[in-house]
């Protein structure tokens, strides 16, 4: 007989705050973000070149060449954002995209030079960068949504859609070629 009646103004509280304004805690989340992102791809600037020389195949050379074209107008892209934003281009610096990098030198040091084995690694590793970038460019235009700007979720979706084609791209590498060549290579081969 008796009804909870207690459970709809409870949701009903709850939805008054969801509001959002241009100094909300979400906004700020957005910006801080963006400029760990900014820092991201301007690191990996500097990290594309280094893992385009530790690879002889020519195939995957090309990809890292495409990919920092691609990277330098993610940047300014970017920069854009931040402008609509209304907010000066700073970058935070990323500790996850540093961690990334760093292992990737370190497997670039662990594998013989020329080898497919040295490839399929700087594979792993870029497809680790890729699976970093996806997450970050995913959730970006998640919140740009929730506080109201499509258009700035348009753009940074641009990219969003750049960094799966290139993981894309990499899984075929691998797959179709590398992974195989690296399989018939042992230990004796190195030097
Ligand atoms: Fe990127």
């Amino acid at each position: 007989m008796a009804k909870n009646t207690r459970t709809s103004s409870t949701k009903r509280s709850a939805a008054s705050t969801a509001t959002q304004d241009d100094h909300s805690l979400l906004h700020d989340l957005f910006l801080d973000e963006l400029r760990d992102i900014y820092w991201a791809e301007k690191h990996l600037t500097k990290a594309l070149p280094k893992f385009r020389k530790a690879t002889t195949n020519e195939e995957l050379a090309a990809a890292f060449e495409t990919h920092l074209g691609e990277t330098e107008e993610q940047i300014a892209r970017l920069e854009e954002v931040f402008e609509m934003m209304e907010v000066p281009a700073r970058a935070k610096k990323c500790e996850g995209m540093e961690g990334l990098v760093k292992e990737g030198q370190q497997m670039i040091e662990e594998t013989p030079k020329g080898t497919s084995t040295r490839d399929a690694a700087l594979i792993i590793s870029a497809q680790k960068v890729e699976h970093y970038e996806i997450s970050a460019y995913g959730s970006l235009v998640q919140l740009a949504k929730t506080i109201g700007r499509t258009d700035v979720a348009d753009i940074l979706a641009e990219t969003l859609e750049e960094e799966k084609a290139t993981d894309q791209l990499l899984t075929e590498l691998a797959i179709s070629s590398i992974n195989i060549e690296a399989g018939n290579e042992d230990e004796e081969d190195e030097e």
